[in-house]
């Protein structure tokens, strides 16, 4: 089967600054996209009480369909936002409980999109994803950082992200 990408956007508004950018790379990719926002996914519990909620049904649903997942993310005081650390502290469910999803995730690919108020991102930003990619046996494509000036994305940050897209995303997907 040839299977696509997906963008995880993990914004706490749905239309908001990274909804943008993902729509720029979903219309560069033709990638599917996900909107944490809309989903049920309480934090991480150690008795697993929350096992009924969102999560593991959307993690079936991106493990048996798709090979890249790329994490869509606005910057919240210098770290990635709440709604996706959340979704990153329940992949612990995926190596507790639901090992079958644990073990499709090796050999898939990750990659990261920011999106700040400023042109520069911390250092540091970067690590969780990149360290979370390694401990988990995924691929990591990279990443970029995007700010938004009066809402629009600028034409210098469009041909920087059309960089990244063909560099980075398209040179595994002939098909896009
Ligand atoms: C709670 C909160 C914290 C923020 N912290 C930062 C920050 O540390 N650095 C930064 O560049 N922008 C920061 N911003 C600005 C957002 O990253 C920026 O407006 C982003 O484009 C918002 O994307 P969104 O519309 O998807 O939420 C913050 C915004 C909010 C609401």
């Amino acid at each position: 089967m040839n299977k696509k990408g997906i963008i995880i956007q993990g914004s706490s508004r749905s239309k908001g600054n990274t909804n943008k950018i993902v729509t720029f790379i979903q219309e560069k990719t033709g990638f599917d996209s996900i909107d944490l926002k809309s989903k049920n996914i309480s934090g991480f519990d150690y008795d697993f009480k929350n096992h009924g909620d969102d999560f593991i049904p959307l993690m079936k649903e991106i493990v048996d369909n798709y090979d890249t997942i790329i994490f869509a993310t606005p910057v919240y005081w210098y770290a990635m936002s709440g709604i996706l650390k959340n979704f990153f502290d329940r992949i612990t469910d995926c190596l507790r409980i639901e090992k079958e999803i644990g073990r499709k995730l090796k050999g898939k690919t990750m990659g990261m999109v920011s999106c700040g108020s400023d042109s520069e991102l911390k250092k540091g930003f970067e690590m969780p994803f990149i360290e979370t990619a390694n401990y988990l046996g995924m691929h990591y494509l990279g990443s970029i950082h995007t700010w938004m000036e009066n809402e629009i994305i600028s034409e210098s940050l469009k041909k920087e992200l059309n960089i990244f897209i063909e560099k980075n995303i398209k040179t595994r997907y002939n098909e896009v």
